[in-house]
Order: structure tokens, then sequence, then C-alpha cells
């Protein structure tokens, strides 16, 4: 059988990218290789918010999700949404719930570790917002908060 010239420069530029394929992927494919841990759905309990000037007020009553200790919720607002976590009487951390890693919304708590999960990739996040499992490499921003009467107020600005 006669190869015409146009046939083999076809075939050898067909072999050379099937060749070059897996390199091109490799950094991809590394990337990608933990990322099939997170969660699906979310299990965070929502809260709604009002914004007042630069800060989120919520309730933290009796009825609220997060007035026990041990207690976590995405508290959603006008324009966004924290994470809060209430780790000990009086104590409350408000988290970015924007993940570091590629920006997914974090809407996961895994209650036996007491860690933030991304559904996206599956990062992993302390109650004060510092990574324990990536790929995220960094933590979440951290909102200053202060407790008054039965209200958690969030200095988000
Ligand atoms: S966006 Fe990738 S782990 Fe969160």
């Amino acid at each position: 059988m006669k190869v015409s010239r146009r046939d083999f420069f076809i075939k050898t530029i067909q072999g050379g990218i099937i060749l070059a394929l897996p390199g091109a992927l490799g950094p991809f494919l590394e990337s990608c290789k933990n990322n099939i841990t997170g969660p699906a759905g979310s299990n965070l309990s929502t809260v709604q918010g009002t914004t007042s000037g630069t800060n989120v007020v919520v309730s933290i009553g009796s009825s609220s999700p997060i007035a026990n200790t041990g207690t976590a919720a995405l508290v959603n607002f006008s324009n966004g949404s924290v994470l809060v976590d209430h780790p000990s009487t009086s104590v409350y951390n408000a988290l970015s719930s924007i993940c570091t890693h590629q920006g997914c919304q974090i809407t996961n708590f895994d209650s036996g570790s007491n860690q933030f999960v991304c559904p996206c990739h599956g990062s992993r996040f302390d109650l004060n917002g510092n990574v324990t499992q990536g790929p995220a490499g960094a933590p979440l921003q951290k909102f200053q908060t202060t407790v008054s009467g039965s209200q958690l107020i969030i200095k988000i600005g």
C-alpha cells in the first residue's frame, strides 16, 4: 500500500498530538487528583441576617440554629453570606463562606471533626478558618464579631 506524503504528514501530526497529550494534561490531572472528596449538597443550617451599615446582625436566641455551643450555620444576608460557628459560650467565629481554592461556596460542616468542608474539591477549614486539608492553600477571611443580648453582630466592612 502506497502512503502519500499528505497521509504520512497527517498521521505523523496525529501521533505527535496523542503522545504529547498526557504531558500537556499532566499538571491538570495532578491538581485534580485529590479533588473528588467533597461531600455533595449542603448540611449547614441557614440563617437570615440583616445588613445594618457595615454590619450583619443575626439572632442567636434560643430558636436560632447557632444558639447552642458546638453548632455552625451559613448566615445569608442581602449581598452575601458568612459561615458562623459557636465553639463555646459567648464565642462566635464568622468566616468568609467563599473557599480560597477556586471560590466555591462552603456549605458543609463535619460536626465530628468540627471542620467546614468545601463541596467542590474537599478542602477543610477549622473553626477559625485555617486550612486543615487542601487543595485550598489560604485560610478563610475572618470577621470581627460582637454579642449583644440575643444578637450577633458581624462586622463585614
Ligand atoms: S473550591 Fe476547590 S476545594 Fe473549595
